[in-house]
């Protein structure tokens, strides 16, 4: 990663929690306080859309933290004990949950994550829909460079391991 990264990555997470919060008040018509339809607040949460985003909300998060997991203990159980950092810099073929059939499932996960956004805000926060749209392409370029990585790094290994190949990130699609 370079500085560059930082910079996009600080900006963007910055301008989308703000846009869409503006964006979704908005449309709440919060704004304007006789506007509110105050009803919503206590039979919002049933709704099936609700329920839904939700639902996949926390599946896809839980999905995220367990493949990062994976990815973490790959550096933690490969260091040197006598070195004085906490993470060794190998790099292994991550075995384990989504791992299994994607090349970048916290990827997938991060999509899934806009994705239940989007459907809570009933596809109609712009904000939403463009970070959503910016994550496939920017992810996808990435896994797609990522799963290049892995064959020219462990070769013959690497097609042993997933005989019948992966997902890049999509599952059915790419
Ligand atoms: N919404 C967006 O546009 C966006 C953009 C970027 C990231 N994200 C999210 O942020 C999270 C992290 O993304 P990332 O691009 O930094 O992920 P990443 O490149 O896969 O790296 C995650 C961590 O795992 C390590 N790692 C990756 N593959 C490894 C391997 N084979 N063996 C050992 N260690 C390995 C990396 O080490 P190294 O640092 O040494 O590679 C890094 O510390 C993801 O969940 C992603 O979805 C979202």
């Amino acid at each position: 990663m370079n500085v560059s990264h930082y910079l996009i990555g600080i900006g963007f997470y910055g301008a989308m929690v703000f846009a869409a919060w503006i964006e979704g008040a908005a449309n709440l018509g919060v704004w304007d306080i006789n506007d509110v339809d105050w009803s919503l607040k206590s039979s919002y949460i049933l709704n099936p859309h609700v329920i839904i985003a939700l639902s996949l909300y926390v599946y896809a998060s839980w999905h995220q933290h367990t493949c990062h997991q994976i990815l973490a203990n790959i550096r933690s159980k490969t260091r040197d004990p006598s070195s004085s950092s906490s993470q060794s810099n190998v790099y292994q073929i991550p075995r384990g949950d989504w791992f299994e059939s994607v090349v970048c499932p916290h990827y997938l996960a991060d999509i899934l994550i806009y994705v239940s956004m989007c459907i809570l805000n009933k596809w109609q926060n712009l904000t939403l829909l463009a970070g959503l749209f910016w994550t496939i392409i920017n992810l996808t370029v990435t896994a797609s460079e990522t799963e290049e990585w892995y064959k020219k790094s462990f070769g013959s290994k690497y097609k042993k391991t997933f005989v019948r190949g992966r997902w890049v990130i999509l599952p059915g699609i790419y």
